[in-house]
């Protein structure tokens, strides 16, 4: 099999790759180790940049996110028992838009196959070869059969445990990475939000997280330890847990309702440099990660693909390399500011220790200057709605 893009994971990157590349007449096949079903239901991130969302609207996957996302024009921080809105769009001008990132996957997803593309579910064994000659391979398994593509281009869109990045040879790319002593703990329910905006919490027991997907469905985080055993975690134990921390005795209350869904997500930083190397470019979570806090991962995952996209187009239009050739530092820029405030948000929001007073009070002081100056909170609200790609 022959094609201009090899595409290796069908989450947000390699999916809106595919789409922009067929928008550009740019041929691609996409690779993806588990089922379509798997993909589409796969609970993570719900927060939009406007950036974001104009991407998918002006790129004709948006009628539904238009529809069905909840446009948010601000955020509250909590601390100390009280709550604090941050006026994002008052700041800034911009919004954010609530829309579960497997809504983004199934739009996708749908909209690539009714334009005809080849996209395999439940491949294995997905290997790069001929990279050093400039004459890549993709061979993999498909419905027991081995099989290869033949590519100008392999699209590395795999996720943070792909095999992309592990094509390149030992001393080319470089980690930069942090951990962070714990984990979050993330339920769907059907229960009616008591928000209108989200809610992130600085509390004594550990950071807690309101948001939700629709007026019937929240969605709730729990900072809990990074070895967390789920199973000792029966739903009273969440909801008394959310109750505490969420809760600031004024009446207010979570509302409680039946989990649809749970598991715990591990926390880390880590940035891989560069982001190519000869035929391979690398995107999304394949070559970052961040902590949640900042809601950053999958805006920058689809904010790689644009400039790849643009990349790939004008070598195939005129064979123009300056965009390709310079997508790694370009990327990098936005991911590094993304890094930056994901670290930041996190650093400010959860407890570190059980017993460190002194990190209490700095966050609380910090926590409070950002809401009291109109200074501090515009930084907060310009990261958090997402700077223009500069
Ligand atoms: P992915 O969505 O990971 O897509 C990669 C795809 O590649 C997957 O479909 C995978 O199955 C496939 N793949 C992997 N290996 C292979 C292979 N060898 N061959 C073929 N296919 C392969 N961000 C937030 O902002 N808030 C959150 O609450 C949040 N929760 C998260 C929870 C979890 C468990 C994870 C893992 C991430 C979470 N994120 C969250 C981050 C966000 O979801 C990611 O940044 C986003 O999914 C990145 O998109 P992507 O397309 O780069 O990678
Ligand atoms: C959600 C996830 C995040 O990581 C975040 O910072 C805000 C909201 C969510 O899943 O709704």
């Amino acid at each position: 099999m022959r094609t201009q893009v090899g595409i290796v994971g069908a989450g947000p990157a390699g999916l809106m790759l595919s789409h922009l590349l067929h928008l550009e007449g740019v041929g691609s096949v996409v690779l993806e180790a588990r089922s379509r079903d798997h993909v589409e239901r796969r609970v993570r991130a719900g927060v939009l940049e406007q950036g974001s969302v104009d991407l998918l609207v002006e790129n004709g996957v948006g009628d539904r996110l238009n529809r069905e996302g909840a446009v948010h024009q601000g955020i509250n921080l909590q601390f100390d028992g009280e709550r604090h809105r941050v006026p994002m769009t008052e700041l800034t001008g911009r919004t954010i838009t609530i829309y579960g990132q497997q809504e983004v996957v199934k739009d996708l997803v749908a909209a690539r196959l009714a334009a005809g593309a080849d996209i395999r579910f439940e491949v294995s064994d997905v290997r790069l070869d001929g990279l050093a000659a400039d004459e890549p391979v993709i061979r993999f398994r498909h419905r027991g059969r081995a099989e290869e593509v033949r590519c100008d281009f392999v699209a590395g869109c795999d996720g943070f445990h792909g095999v992309c990045r592990d094509a390149v040879p030992a001393g080319v790319l470089r980690a930069y990475e942090r951990g962070y002593p714990f984990a979050w703990l993330g339920v769907l329910a059907r229960a009616a939000p008591a928000i209108d905006e989200l809610v992130y919490c600085n509390h004594p027991a550990g950071f807690a997280l309101y948001s939700l997907r629709s007026p019937e469905i929240s969605r709730l985080y729990l900072q809990v330890r990074p070895d967390e055993d789920l199973a000792g975690w029966p739903d009273r134990r969440i909801w008394d847990e959310l109750h505490r921390r969420l809760e600031t005795g004024d009446g207010w209350v979570v509302n409680e309702g039946p989990v649809l869904e749970k598991g715990v997500t591990p926390m880390r930083s880590v940035v891989v440099e560069p982001m190519q190397w000869r035929r391979l470019y690398l995107a999304g979570d394949a070559v970052h990660i961040v902590p949640p806090t900042g809601a950053k991962g999958m805006n920058l995952a689809l904010a790689d693909v644009r400039l790849l996209g643009q990349g790939f187009a004008a070598w195939y239009a005129h064979r123009g390399t300056d965009l390709l050739d310079d997508y790694s530092r370009t990327a990098l820029r936005r991911v590094w500011r993304a890094q930056h405030f994901s670290w930041w948000m996190t650093s400010m929001l959860h407890r570190f220790a059980e017993d460190d007073p002194y990190q209490e009070r700095l966050q609380l002081s910090q926590l409070r200057y950002v809401v009291s100056s109109r200074a501090y909170a515009t930084s907060l609200a310009e990261n958090y709605v997402g700077l223009p790609t500069v």
